[in-house]
């Protein structure tokens, strides 16, 4: 029996590897990607041979770009945001890890593929039904449904009892879960599950506390082709390039930070702490080029789909028909969302200051205080205005009709 098992290198993923091996018997396959979490990735190379896995059973892969370009971009497109405030970080890097993990299932012939996310929380479903999604016949191990290590002591115990090294922080305060890529770190746990305390500032992790920002704003500027953004202060990138200066950015500032109480689609509230640094300034800044580059009906129509399509993501659903057709809604929005955006950077807070696009639709003589040379003749409005008020009149002079 083969599995493959995504292996962080971490504390967690390598007792599940060694309880694999000797709970299960099978023969392990290691896949680890390098989604921007910012780590080092030949120690888990390093960990995984010592855990006994034969080197081409090992599989590093750099995902960036790839997770940057056709994830994370294209739900950008969308503004999704899930409960008004998660960016859906986390959410949005399990469909591609399922992705690898099935295809690389494959390529070893093996039929069963192992994750370390908890039975209580959301990626166990995402990782499950993405991969189920892209292989109907994959088996799924998830070692924390099953095993009855059951608590933190005894999970370091077994860890002790098979020679597997536990780093310091495991010990000490740090949050219990955490999950980093290019696109934010979430902290849960810990210190962090009573929602009616404040979170510790070492919980957070790849931003500056605001009030420690610069004293003074910085301005940058945002090139979008498309809804995708292309460039910064006139220097083409590529995505992942593009997020990570954005993350630099916001990381000075300060800026995305996030303390919520989200529901989880197990039915549970949970508490998480998140760093979302380019992907905040992002989301202003595409949402500064839409507003003149985008119709109100188009704009309102995909507004009204996004709590949807977020909830559609956060809940596993991306590799979904019904993802996929929003999506096909939503790309078709961003044709003419193609400009500049330039925001100011201060203090935990990116604004909009100015926006300019060959595509836009703000019309200065239309909308002039001064005059208009006859762009827009202000006579029309008072039709406009007493035939969209008619209905009201007719239920004014109905309720004054039968009042008692
Ligand atoms: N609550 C967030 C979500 O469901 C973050 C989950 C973080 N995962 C983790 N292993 N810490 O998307
Ligand atoms: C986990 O339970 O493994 C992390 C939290 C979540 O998936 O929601």
């Amino acid at each position: 029996k083969k599995v493959v098992l995504a292996y962080s290198g971490g504390l967690d993923t390598s007792i599940i590897l060694k309880w694999l091996q000797t709970e299960y018997g099978c023969e392990v396959i290691t896949f680890t990607a390098d989604l921007g979490q910012g780590e080092e990735l030949d120690p888990a190379r390093k960990k995984a041979e010592m855990l006994g896995i034969r080197p081409e059973n090992i599989h590093i892969e750099d995902l960036r770009e790839e997770f940057v370009r056709d994830f994370v971009f294209p739900m950008f497109r969308a503004n999704a945001v899930y409960e008004g405030c998660y960016l859906l970080g986390t959410s949005i890097a399990r469909p591609l890890i399922s992705k690898r993990l099935v295809e690389i299932a494959q390529e070893h012939g093996a039929d069963a593929i192992a994750h370390g996310a908890t039975g209580k929380g959301n990626d166990q479903v995402r990782f499950e039904i993405a991969a189920y999604a892209l292989d109907p016949s994959i088996k799924v191990i998830a070692p924390w449904r099953e095993w009855d290590l059951t608590s933190r002591t005894r999970l370091l115990e077994f860890a002790e009892a098979n020679q597997i090294p536990i780093a310091k922080d495991k010990r000490g305060e740090a949050p219990f879960s955490v999950d980093a890529n290019l696109l934010h770190t979430s902290s849960e746990g810990k210190v962090l599950e009573d929602p009616g305390e404040e979170a510790p500032d070492y919980v957070y992790q790849r931003t500056v506390h605001p009030e420690d920002a610069p004293d003074q704003p910085e301005f940058i500027e945002i090139a979008f082709e498309k809804g995708d953004p292309v460039a910064i202060n006139g220097e083409a990138m590529s995505p992942a390039t593009v997020l990570t200066a954005l993350n630099e950015y916001g990381r000075k500032h300060g800026i995305g930070r996030l303390d919520l109480v989200e529901n989880r689609f197990v039915g549970m509230k949970s508490r998480g702490v998140y760093e979302t640094p380019g992907g905040t300034i992002l989301l202003e800044a595409h949402r500064g080029i839409e507003q003149i580059t985008l119709d109100r009906g188009a704009g309102h129509l995909k507004d009204q789909i996004m709590p949807q399509y977020a909830e559609l993501i956060y809940n596993g659903f991306w590799f979904s028909p019904e993802r996929e057709m929003l999506q096909a809604l939503i790309d078709k929005s961003q044709e003419h969302v193609t400009g500049t955006v330039r925001l100011k950077l201060y203090k935990g807070l990116a604004r909009t200051v100015a926006r300019h696009s060959e595509h836009s639709l703000y019309s200065e003589a239309h909308v002039t205080f001064e005059d208009d040379a006859g762009a827009y003749d202000q006579k029309d409005a008072a039709g406009f205005i007493r035939l969209n008020a008619l209905r009201l009149k007719l239920i004014g002079n109905r309720n004054a009709r039968i009042k008692p």
